[in-house]
């Protein structure tokens, strides 16, 4: 998008993004209503309101008051909840701006990660009364963490302070001390006063002693030099367009760099490689399409390429890899689960990946880094990721276009957290597939039967185990080879250290159905008798294998039934407080909503149930 369209009267100018930090109190509010009021952006009955209101309802006494400009921006944009960052345009006669504004709320990490990605420059704000604060420190690093390079240091109500040069410098060195680690490229500290419009647009007559810039000034002049034009030319292929047989272009924006035609190009993941041959838009062919630019690429050779795909220069490829470590901020209530698969979003390709190890969680009020299971809302951490297939990418350090993804929770479709890829891992890039020579098919043929998976889930007592085991006597006595995989036994050997945290149960998952994959490729009925509580975990179980080769068997009893049973007397203690995290008293169980098989163990003896199980082995050809 560019905004700067938007805008009548600024065409030809350069377009700066930039973000704001701080809390309201800090006159964040007030700063960017002063910004738009100075540049006469605001319509003259939004005037007049604020006018009124600043005598009804202000804080400043005669004077308008700035803050409710914005918020009166807020309240509209409150009815559209979904966006959590607002975007202002405002304009002078030398540059247009886009201002990120995201609510102030400390802990609201995930906003200020949303409004910085797309910036150039941050404003920290600063009250002077207070000094640097620990979300001072904290804005700073995420600030850092997500690629900008430019500060300005805005301390803010300096009026109050009595423009006390003293004041200033202590805030300044203060912020110097900690902000040094984080090699910013430029560092402006700036004093001000947002309400009175001081060094804001209008040099300050009582700061005699400060000979920088204004705020307007600086903005209007820094180099952001963090151009995407400038880097090498990437494009993701948003898709494949192709209205008949002669014609086969492929569409997307140009994430970095400039493309030609005639220019030598390769698809990012095959390596196949081609030239360019036309830039094609709805306005006509063009001789060259920079970042920024929606167009259709066309090449001189049929080569083989799908959305999600990433062209870039034959001699400038980004890194294809399907493991990597990056660090990732944590945005869902919802804990980060490792082992659980997310769909990631890099460029316009989609992919599941899971976390397969956290290395480190990250303090962002001291940078400390310590151990972690998991993060939580707002959290950010080092990590290991592993992809379902190879991704094409660069690290954010040198491409924030194409080093930066998000993961989307595969259910509610909601964001769930973002991430700034460092580098790839080689480990897997040297180890290949073995040919095994004896075939799955005659390894089928010798068995006389197919290979299956019957994945039980169901509550602790449910009868899961019962069932499955009389299902596994009646195969056995017909000849069918079988294994059963019983949650209690892996969790004494294979499982051994798991525990029933939400993360430990995702991992006892994983290896299980990995465990039945192997079994399966040797051709054996599985049959696997876990709670497997959550719905991902089975999907990703289910995931592992080909279509009918996995049947889900729901053994649906009502939790009251099993508390009654309580065949080993866990819900007594359970409800007595003495096991943490018991499924179904203090821990979730997700039914399951597309089983094969659903068992409802209140009108079915276990006998009668594992018969309705063979039946349906026998109606799917299994046995
Ligand atoms: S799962 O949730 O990770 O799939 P799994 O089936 O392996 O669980 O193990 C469940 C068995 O462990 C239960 O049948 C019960 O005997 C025992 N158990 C011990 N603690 C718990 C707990 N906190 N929650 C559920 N089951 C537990």
């Amino acid at each position: 998008m560019d905004g700067a369209q938007l805008i009548p009267g600024s065409e030809d100018k350069t377009l700066l993004r930039f973000l704001t930090c701080g809390s309201v109190d800090d006159g964040k509010s007030t700063l960017i209503g002063r910004l738009l009021y100075d540049s006469k952006l605001i319509y003259e009955d939004q005037l007049a309101a604020i006018e009124r209101d600043s005598a009804k309802y202000g804080t400043t006494g005669e004077e308008i008051d700035l803050a409710l400009l914005v918020d009166g921006l807020e309240a509209e944009r409150q009815q559209g909840i979904t966006i959590d960052v607002a975007y202002r345009f405002f304009h002078t006669p030398r540059r247009s701006f886009i201002v990120a504004d995201t609510p102030g709320h400390e802990q609201y990490t995930r906003n200020m990660a949303t409004g910085a990605s797309g910036s150039d420059l941050a404003v920290i704000l600063i009250d002077a009364r207070k000094g640097v604060l620990i979300q001072t420190k904290r804005h700073s690093y995420i600030c850092s963490l997500l690629g900008i390079r430019h500060i300005v240091l805005a301390v803010n109500k300096i009026d109050l302070m009595g423009y006390d040069q003293g004041v200033y410098d202590t805030i300044l060195a203060d912020y110097m001390s900690f902000a040094d680690k984080l090699g910013f490229a430029s560092i402006t500290p700036i004093p001000l006063s947002a309400k009175l419009g001081e060094n804001v647009t209008r040099r300050s007559e009582h700061t005699p002693w400060y000979s920088g810039p204004t705020l307007v000034e600086h903005l209007e002049t820094v180099d952001v030099d963090t151009d995407t034009v400038s880097k090498p030319f990437r494009f993701p292929v948003q898709w494949v367009n192709r209205p008949n047989l002669d014609f086969r272009g492929f569409s997307g924006t140009v994430a970095s760099g400039i493309v030609r035609p005639g220019d030598r190009i390769a698809v990012a993941a095959s390596g196949k490689t081609s030239n360019i041959a036309r830039i094609v838009t709805a306005d006509g062919d063009l001789t060259e399409a920079r970042a920024g630019e929606a167009v259709t690429l066309t090449l001189t050779d049929e080569v083989d390429i799908a959305r999600g795909d990433v062209l870039a220069p034959a001699t400038d490829r980004p890194e294809v890899a399907d493991q990597f470590a990056a660090h990732l901020l944590w945005m869902a209530d919802e804990a980060l689960l490792p082992g659980r698969p997310y769909l990631m979003k890099i460029g316009a390709s989609y992919v599941p990946v899971r976390v397969t190890a956290l290395k480190h969680k990250i303090d962002v009020d001291t940078l400390e880094h310590f151990a972690a299971k998991t993060l939580a809302l707002n959290e950010i951490g080092f990590c290991n990721l592993s992809a379902a297939t190879p991704i094409a990418f660069d690290p954010y350090e040198d491409n924030r276009e194409t080093g930066a993804f998000i993961l989307i929770d595969r259910y509610t479709n909601a964001t769930v957290g973002a991430g700034m890829i460092s580098f790839a891992l080689r480990r897997a890039a040297n180890i290949h597939r073995q040919d095994l020579l004896v075939t799955r098919a005659e390894r089928e043929e010798l068995n006389g039967h197919k290979p299956v998976v019957l994945w039980f889930t169901g509550l602790s007592g449910s009868g899961k185990s019962t069932i499955a085991n009389l299902v596994e006597r009646e195969l056995h006595d017909r000849g069918v080879r079988s294994f059963l995989l019983d949650g209690d036994n892996v969790r004494h050997g294979l499982n051994r250290d798991l525990g029933f945290t939400d993360e430990d149960r995702v991992e006892n998952i994983r290896r299980v159905g990995e465990v039945a994959k192997l079994f399966v490729e040797a051709g054996l009925v599985v049959l696997t008798s876990f709670i497997s509580p959550f719905r991902a975990e089975r999907r990703m179980a289910r995931e592992l294998f080909a279509d009918g080769e996995f049947l889900e068997v729901f053994v649906d009893t009502p939790i009251e039934d099993c508390i009654a049973r309580d065949p080993k007397g866990l819900y007594a203690k359970a409800q007595r407080g003495e096991i943490a995290h018991f499924t179904g008293i203090s821990s979730p169980y997700e039914e399951p909503e597309n089983a094969e098989i659903v068992l409802k163990t209140a009108q079915l003896d276990p006998a009668q149930a594992a018969r309705l199980v063979l039946e349906a082995l026998q109606a799917r050809g299994v046995i």
